[in-house]
């Protein structure tokens, strides 16, 4: 089984790059479904997810090259419309693809996305949305079949889900008429999304905002897009740089787009500067504990950032308050975290960190992709040695964690 080896302890120094976000190019290998002709989608990052999406494409009969960080799709001759169990299991998020898929198809057959680490992961709103835009959608024994045109409608969603958001979006590019959204997600991947749909010819407006309006039915022709760099990353990079101290430039990432971790961190002592060059964060001492964190929708605190600043706010005077506002079950990473010596209280949705002068390091295993990260800037800022199992949770979402890492002076390597 492969696992990092830390030697915590180190300060990190220099400069580290941020690729293509996650939760970007996820969405938007989808949308390439919709475009009967050549999409160019530039600075893709090498995650499994990615890899994932493009045997999803293959298999409904794309034809896709990866050439560096540029991944080009050539959706000009779909073969099918369903997506094999296999295929469904490999990645959770794959739900993303139904939107697009049954707007291209006019029919759609995948497998109910099953629960992942962060618990249930319901459809009911991706359902409901595609049903009231008239599709014809079964569910039975842990599949969904979908048929019917789709027809552009108003939709209010109960809450602002990013993944019903996205589906939403491509299913009325195709969908004949207008379509609006009223409460949507925010998130900075959601206008990335516009952007990508914009640069293929649909007509869409208000993504950023809680209403988004897509007029339906034109076709898409072939067009280029480069992806947003990835937040979620950047916020690691700066919760690993507050853990283990020191002072790194973080480019690459829209530093407007991660306000609430780095006011967050700010407030607990480390100095940070941002431009539109980057990010630089400097730590010369643990942090101190600050105002509860709450983890909210975009533009509020982002809950994959919940598990790395934990980890990084574990070792510090204090005790900092989390609440967990998005999934259900996301603190799996605190167990592991305590067997690095932190003291911390888990009572439904709030955990409570109190700060302890010292981490030690230990033999632990990732739970889940952002549990592992955290797990991973634990251990930089931890006295001795640490083993961190259970990588293909971490390879979904992080790329070269560890070469990076190695880059800003870390003690860490791959076994
Ligand atoms: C996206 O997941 C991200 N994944 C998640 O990132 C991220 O944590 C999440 O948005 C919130 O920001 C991708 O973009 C691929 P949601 P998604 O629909 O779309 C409930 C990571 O670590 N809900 O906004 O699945 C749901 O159970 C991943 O990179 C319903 O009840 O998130 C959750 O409690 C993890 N019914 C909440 O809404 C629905 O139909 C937010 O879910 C849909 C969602």
């Amino acid at each position: 089984m492969s696992a990092f080896i830390v030697e915590g302890g180190k300060r990190l120094e220099g400069q580290v790059q941020i690729y293509g976000a996650k939760n970007s190019v996820l969405p938007i290998l989808a949308a390439t479904i919709l475009v009967p002709g050549t999409s160019v989608i530039h600075n893709c990052p090498d995650l499994s997810d990615v890899t994932a999406s493009i045997e999803i494409l293959r298999h409904l009969g794309c034809m896709v090259q990866q050439d560096g960080d540029t991944i080009t799709v050539d959706a000009t001759h779909m073969l099918r419309c369903d997506i094999p169990d296999r295929l469904m299991r490999q990645m959770r998020s794959s739900v993303i693809f139904l939107g697009a898929v049954l707007g291209r198809m006019g029919c759609a057959e995948m497998s109910f996305p099953g629960g992942c680490e962060l618990g249930p992961r319901p459809v009911d709103l991706h359902l409901a949305a595609l049903r009231t835009m008239g599709a014809r959608i079964d569910e039975d024994g842990g599949g969904l079949r979908c048929e019917g045109e789709l027809t552009g409608c108003d939709i209010t969603l109960a809450m602002p889900s990013v993944g019903a958001t996205e589906n939403i979006m491509l299913a009325a590019v195709a969908a004949e008429g207008t379509t609006t959204i009223t409460n949507a997600a925010r998130e900075p991947e959601i206008l990335d999304l516009q952007q990508f749909l914009l640069a293929f010819g649909a007509n869409v407006s208000g993504a950023g905002s809680s209403v988004i309006t897509i007029e339906g039915g034109q076709p898409l022709s072939s067009g280029e897009h480069r992806i947003i760099g990835d937040r979620i990353v950047a916020a690691t990079y700066l919760a690993a740089t507050a853990a283990a101290g020191g002072k790194v430039e973080i480019t690459g990432a829209d530093y407007r787009h991660l306000s609430t971790v780095s006011s967050c961190l700010a407030e607990g002592g480390c100095i940070l500067r941002s431009s539109d060059a980057g990010i630089q964060i400097e730590s010369n001492r643990p942090l101190a504990a600050v105002r509860p964190i709450r983890t909210a929708p975009y533009p509020g605190f982002p809950t994959d950032a919940q598990a790395p600043l934990m980890a990084a706010f574990a070792r510090g005077t204090g005790t900092t308050v989390f609440v967990e506002n998005i999934f259900e079950s996301r603190y799996r990473h605190v167990d592991e975290l305590t067997r690095m010596g932190a003291d911390i209280k888990v009572e439904g949705r709030v955990a409570i960190v109190c700060g302890v002068p010292q981490l030690h390091g230990a033999a632990v295993q990732a739970t889940d992709l952002r549990g592992g990260a955290a797990l991973l800037v634990a251990a930089l800022g931890a006295k001795g040695s640490s083993e961190i199992t259970g990588l293909h949770h971490i390879d979904r979402g992080y790329q070269n964690l560890d070469g990076a890492l190695r880059g800003l002076g870390a003690s860490i390597w791959r076994r």
